[in-house]
């Protein structure tokens, strides 16, 4: 029996190897963590991450051929492939700070397997690395190692919300090796797993350094379209155009597409911010400096429509938001998730707490301990002055009643079924909603008597302010 390891029990690690234990019975995976905590919650009813589908497939094979566990070091030493998916955020001190990957975890978890390993592994980088990665990986295990290694790149492309379906039919699989017969036979063995269940033409085989880069190509040219249609959206609400029309107009295009044309508030998720800057590092540490400001580009953008954003609720809200209460629905940086990592939710928090405004947030699955850990890490002041401000609530409706304002950071669907006439009559008037996301229903909402803000839509009268 073929064994896997995967070190890095998270978003990316807890999903894919529950993915191939179900896929591949004859495979036996066993999935490591440092964090004890994080271990037990995998093997409980209640696991670490919400995502739609993931608890019945680890239903189904967890204590089978699946096994979550913290002695990271039996898991090196039993198994034959070992992914490595652990956490490569953006720097915050030193070298490339706010820009380069911080492989500490990288190197740390690939030390590790230097010096447990007694028999021979392929060594899969399955976290998001800049390019060269592999190579000074790989420079590590043979300096250190007692035994021989393959190191392969294998990125992963699944997003949050829909994890479970761009597992089971991905639309390629990437792997990048050296193109010697080691390196050729490690890649076969890694696209034999796959190949359980998904089909061959779909497994793509480059040489590493083209896999490594084409993870940052990848995320690069997604947030750019998020940005290229909320530069749009700013165009719409001058000229009294409709971005959603622009976009479906634009996204017929064949040679275009009709995805990635959602203009909101601003992007949001752990990878797309952070895997631009690692490509601006990478540009500007090769003198490729006008590369770098191009894609720099598509971070600032976003951070201009945050910004426009809560401006627009300031202005709105004619020109103070001091002590007046605003409902914020949503805090998790998309829907179908209860990730908060670099959401707008935060950003439009920290604005309207330095206005001193009176913030009532709900969301279906954002732990609480989580938003007061986002809100402190972001304001200058103590937990219990955010929390005069800030309250959470347990409910779209409790956050809603007797607010100023109602601002939409993420497009849950419920909040689509609010009983907005009953939400509407306790609250200040004229009352405002500010959609983030664009996926209330604009005329009901007019006819009850909001004024309406939605990104890139023409304006209110009341709101042709800014
Ligand atoms: P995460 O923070 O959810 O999980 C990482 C896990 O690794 C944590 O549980 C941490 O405790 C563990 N860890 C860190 N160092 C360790 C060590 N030395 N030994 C054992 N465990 C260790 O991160 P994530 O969101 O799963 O992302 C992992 C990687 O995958 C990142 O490089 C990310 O860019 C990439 N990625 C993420 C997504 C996504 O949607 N989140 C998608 C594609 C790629
Ligand atoms: C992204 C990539 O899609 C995925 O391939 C990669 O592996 C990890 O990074 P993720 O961040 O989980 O996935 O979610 P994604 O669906 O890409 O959304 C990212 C952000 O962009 C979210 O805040 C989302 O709301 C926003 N977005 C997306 C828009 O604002 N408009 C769109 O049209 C699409």
């Amino acid at each position: 029996m073929v064994k896997i390891a995967c070190i890095g029990a998270g978003y990316v690690g807890g999903p894919t190897m529950a993915m191939i234990a179900y896929k591949c019975p004859d495979i036996r995976v066993t999935v490591l963590d440092i964090s004890s905590s994080r271990i037990a919650a995998w093997n409980s009813n209640n696991l670490p991450i919400y995502e739609p589908g993931l608890m019945e497939i680890v239903e189904q094979v967890r204590g089978k051929n699946l096994f979550f566990s913290d002695q990271v070091d039996q898991g090196i030493q039993e198994a034959d492939i070992i992914f490595v998916a652990v956490n490569t955020p953006t720097k915050k001190l030193g070298l490339g700070a706010g820009r380069a990957a911080d492989l500490t975890f990288w190197e740390l978890a690939a030390r590790r397997i230097a010096s447990v390993a007694t028999t021979p592994k392929i060594v899969v980088e399955k976290s998001t690395v800049p390019i060269k990665t592999a190579e000074a990986i790989s420079s590590v295990l043979h300096a250190a190692g007692k035994t021989s290694f393959s190191v392969l790149s294998n990125p992963e492309f699944l997003a949050e919300g829909t994890a479970i379906t761009d597992l089971t039919m991905p639309d390629r699989v990437l792997i990048g090796g050296t193109m010697d017969e080691k390196g050729i036979k490690a890649a076969q063995a890694l696209a034999s797993v796959y190949a359980h269940w998904v089909p061959r033409e779909r497994i793509l085989t480059t040489n590493v350094w083209s896999s490594e880069l084409s993870k940052l190509v990848a995320n690069s040219f997604l947030a750019q379209r998020v940005s290229s249609i909320n530069a749009v959206s700013a165009i719409c609400e001058k000229s009294g155009a409709d971005v959603d029309e622009v976009a479906r107009a634009v996204g017929m295009d064949s040679r275009i597409g009709p995805k990635f044309l959602k203009a909101s508030v601003g992007f949001g998720g752990s990878c797309f911010q952070k895997d631009i800057l690692n490509l601006v590092y990478l540009c500007e540490s090769m003198g490729l400096a006008d590369v770098a400001e191009y894609f720099h580009w598509v971070v600032k953008m976003n951070d201009l429509q945050k910004q426009k954003f809560v401006e627009r609720i300031i202005h709105g809200l004619f020109n103070t938001v001091t002590s007046k209460k605003i409902a914020l629905l949503g805090f998790a940086f998309k829907k179908d998730t209860g990730d908060t990592r670099e959401s707008a939710a935060i950003e439009i928090c920290r604005r309207l707490i330095e206005e001193k405004a009176q913030i009532a947030i709900y969301d279906p699955k954002v732990e609480h301990e989580q938003i007061w850990s986002d809100l402190s890490s972001v304001c200058p002041v103590e937990l219990v002055e955010i929390q005069k401000l800030v309250t959470i609530c347990s409910s779209a409706l409790e956050a809603c009643s007797n607010a100023h304002a109602i601002a939409v950071a993420t497009e849950w669907d419920e909040f689509k079924m609010i009983d907005f006439e009953k939400v509407y009559e306790t609250m200040s008037k004229p009352s405002f909603i500010f959609d983030g996301r664009n996926v209330l229903d604009h005329a009901a909402l007019r006819k009850i008597g909001f004024v309406v803000y939605a990104i890139g839509k023409p304006l209110d009268p009341m709101l042709n302010v800014v």
